[in-house]
């Protein structure tokens, strides 16, 4: 349902800065579950779709993208490198908004991936070379040991894996309502 009153009187031409106010908007207040949540869709080549929930870390209103993160070897990872065109929406019920992107996923380069991960919790860094995403699991013990392998090859200090990394979200065409 259109929430006209939390949009300008007088509509932008690219809606990306309302974007960024209600991104900022929500993450100020905090609203839950995750404000930055965002739902993204992709699909095989053949037209196959699947969606999920990432986390939206950043809105870059000019040029004009936004930044998830995830391993590049999941199901998601591998559905993108065959077909980059995805959607995404993000959805804040409690204040009636949601913004609706479609477009065109490249990598981040790579130092921007290596920043992110550094700023993460040491259990999130050990957590993405453990973690086998997407793959199915046999039992919380065999991940537990996983992560307990890893934490002890890497230590105190563990670099970003190759297969995790970010995305640059290139919507072509954006609505907010
Ligand atoms: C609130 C929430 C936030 C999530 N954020 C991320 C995220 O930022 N990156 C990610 O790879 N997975 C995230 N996940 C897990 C994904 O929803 C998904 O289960 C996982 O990435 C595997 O998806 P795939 O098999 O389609 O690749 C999140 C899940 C929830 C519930």
């Amino acid at each position: 349902m259109p929430h006209s009153a939390t949009l300008p009187t007088k509509l932008p031409q690219d809606p990306m800065p309302v974007f960024e106010d209600w991104y900022r908007a929500a993450r100020e207040q905090k609203v839950q579950p995750n404000p930055d949540s965002m739902v993204l869709a992709s699909a095989t080549p053949d037209g196959l779709p699947a969606a999920r929930v990432v986390l939206c870390k950043k809105v870059i209103v000019a040029p004009g993208y936004v930044v998830f993160f995830t391993n590049y070897d999941s199901r998601k990872g591998h559905e993108l490198a065959a077909n980059p065109r995805v959607a995404g929406v993000l959805h804040w019920d409690s204040m009636s908004r949601q913004v609706r992107l479609e477009g065109r996923v490249v990598h981040c380069p790579p130092e921007e991936s290596d920043a992110y991960f550094s700023s993460r919790a040491i259990d999130s860094r050990i957590g993405a070379w453990a973690s086998l995403q997407s793959q199915p699991l046999d039992s919380r013990a065999t991940l537990l040991k996983r992560v307990a392998i890893e934490a002890a090859r890497h230590g105190t200090a563990p670099t970003r894996p190759p297969h995790w990394g970010g995305y640059h979200f290139w919507p072509s065409r954006r609505t907010v309502v």
